[in-house]
């Protein structure tokens, strides 16, 4: 998944393009590139790795030019070099491409059969170069677009520009998303509205198979049967703004400390603190006749979901079918009548999470959509969109927008319970209580950041880690692997406690930290008998528990990390951050792009 971002304009667009770039890096910075339509040719710069050496070659040697088109990059075909980067180039055509073309092979055996030349190792460059010859054969851009599209199959938006015609740009749409943005005499393209942020706030959004073209007057949109549409242009909340690190050394650090206020603006949706009840932000959503939930995410926003699984069980009664979106459409799953499924998304665009809303929709199923971006694909789909208030999240390890999407779908299973008569007025009453006081603990558990920070210098020596958790602290062991895996480049795995004599324990000696999440409570026994026979095999224990865990299990650990001690319901929240903080205090140690981790994007819109 790549960003884009493309003006036809009435001054020159370089530095606004690298302005639209800076935006959308969230995407991928592999590489990066930018070309324009200067005096009846096509110019291009290029620079492989993140953005900023895009701007080091555009200052050594500028862009003119007021029309062009920008990308910044997530290598999926062919390494992240300056020759694979964006835009692809013929003498007549530029282009830039996000998504992947899933029948490249033999279009690219075509086009070199034709005598072409291909220059790069990317599924793009095909379309450059089918584009072109029918340019080269005297057709009009929108002609020449109209006639590839039907034969290119995968996911795909795109943006071209043509030699000839300085004064338009096609874009396109199938499986990844595109926008129109409309300015005072100019019009832009981008892959979504933040990216175009700066230059204007009215944006129309292209629906599956359409294309477009723009010029400075506006935009002509076309279905896939190419009838001339309208889509309606909205007005986007999302600001100019950049969103700054504040006095924070990474956007990782301050995303991890705002949680105690996004979690509370979240929940404010969620809880009528007088009434002491829970609500819906669309309250006669009837969930009275739903029979079967299935929970269906990825990464980070996976575990919030298998963590919510617990809670629609225990609180509902309500069976949960819970999978990773990328292997859910593929294995033939059964969906009933009465059947919910809910999407766990940050960014609401995450390509496998996308399409399995689909799958599941075109089945009868009722949709829910925990995002964080409320004009994301995904919120637009949904029957019942879910908002997570967690503002923009720009570190690509999750953080805020996970213990955000735990305090929607922990008010989303009280809603349920309640819908389906299992909810005493005493029950909702004790829940609304615990939620609420989530923001405070979650505070409470910032205060041992410096103790997390000494004791990271253990775990970054290690080459490989173990989290062990029960119940709802298992999921948070993944989350806490997944998290140092990401941007601490350490091998981590999590298990469940219970499960770790079936394997993992032949991993034990001391040189592998074991993590161990254990609140007080009633699984705190067994879990201890577990990290027990951690220890008794040389296995060096951080015990991450609150004072009264600590007391009883803490002694031959070789560190402990004290939690407040909360309420069950809300310990996945609180217990989210000491594992954030190791992990970020770790990567920090190890002088790893925090923000940045090599290969990762945040936002993955190819399958
Ligand atoms: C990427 C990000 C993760 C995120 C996952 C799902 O892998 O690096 O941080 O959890 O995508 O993204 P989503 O936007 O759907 O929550």
């Amino acid at each position: 998944m790549c960003g884009i971002v493309g003006i036809v304009g009435a001054t020159p667009v370089a530095d606004r393009l690298l302005d639209g770039l800076k935006r959308l890096e969230y995407r991928g910075y592999d590489s990066a590139g930018i070309a324009t339509a200067v005096d009846g040719r096509i110019e291009r710069r290029r620079a492989s790795g993140k953005l900023i050496h895009l701007a080091e070659v555009l200052q050594g040697d500028p862009l003119p030019g007021s029309t062009g088109i920008a990308h910044t990059r997530w290598a999926t075909h062919g390494g992240p070099t300056t020759n694979n980067a964006h835009p692809h180039a013929t003498g007549e055509v530029a282009l830039v491409h996000n998504g992947i073309i899933e029948n490249f092979k033999p279009l690219r055996d075509e086009l070199t059969a034709r005598g072409r030349t291909l220059e790069s190792e990317t599924d793009t460059e095909v379309v450059a170069h089918l584009v072109s010859e029918k340019v080269e054969a005297g057709m009009a851009p929108a002609d020449a677009v109209r006639e590839v599209l039907p034969r290119l199959h995968g996911a795909f938006a795109l943006a071209i520009l043509f030699r000839q015609h300085p004064d338009l740009l096609v874009g396109a749409r199938l499986g990844s998303p595109l926008v129109v943005g409309y300015g005072d005499g100019e019009t832009y393209l981008g892959s979504d509205a933040l990216a175009l942020a700066a230059l204007t706030q009215r944006i129309a959004y292209l629906e599956e198979g359409d294309w477009v073209v723009i010029t400075r007057e506006g935009a002509q949109i076309f279905d896939r049967e190419n009838n001339p549409v309208e889509r309606p242009v909205t007005i986007s909340g999302v600001t100019g703004e950049l969103v700054s690190k504040g006095n924070h050394r990474h956007y990782m650090l301050k995303e991890i400390y705002e949680q105690p206020i996004v979690v509370a603006q979240t929940l404010r949706s969620y809880l009528q603190r007088m009434e002491e009840r829970v609500t819906l932000p669309i309250p006669d959503f009837d969930l009275s006749a739903i029979r079967r939930v299935t929970i269906v995410a990825c990464g980070t926003s996976f575990y919030a979901g298998m963590v919510a699984k617990y809670w629609f069980e225990q609180f509902a009664r309500v069976p949960v079918d819970l999978d990773v979106a990328s292997e859910f459409r593929y294995r033939a799953p059964v969906m009933e009548e009465g059947g919910l499924m809910i999407v766990i998304s940050q960014s609401g665009e995450t390509a496998d999470t996308l399409a399995a809303l689909r799958h599941a929709k075109s089945e009868g199923q009722k949709i829910a959509a925990v995002v964080n971006v409320p004009t994301s694909t995904m919120a637009r789909e949904a029957d019942l969109l879910l908002p997570t208030h967690a503002g923009p999240e720009i570190g690509v390890a999750s953080t805020k927008a996970f213990t955000c999407q735990l305090a929607v779908l922990a008010a989303l299973a009280a809603n349920l319970a309640r819908a389906k008569g299992r909810l005493t007025p005493a029950d909702e009453k004790s829940i609304v209580r615990h939620l609420a006081e989530a923001p405070a603990a979650l505070n409470g558990a910032l205060a041992y950041d410096e103790s997390i920070e000494a004791m990271a210098h253990s775990v970054a020596a290690a080459r490989d880690v173990l989290y062990l958790g029960r119940g709802t602290d298992y999921p948070l062991a993944l989350e806490g692997a997944l998290k140092l895996k990401e941007i601490s480049y350490i091998h981590a795995e999590g298990y469940a406690a219970g499960e770790m004599k079936h394997g993992p324990i032949a991993l034990i000696d001391d040189a592998v930290p074991v993590i161990v999440i254990a609140p007080s409570g009633p699984l705190f026994d067994k879990t201890v008998s577990n990290m027990q026979e951690v220890q008794a095999r040389g296995g060096r224990v951080i015990l991450i528990s609150d004072y009264d865990g600590v007391q009883a299990a803490g002694e031959n650990c070789l560190a402990t990390i004290t939690m407040p001690k909360v309420h069950p319901l809300i310990a996945p929240l609180v217990y989210a951050v000491p594992v954030q903080l190791l992990a970020y205090h770790v990567a920090v140690a190890k002088g790893t792009d925090v923000d940045q981790p090599r290969n990762l994007a945040k936002s993955v819109t190819v399958e």
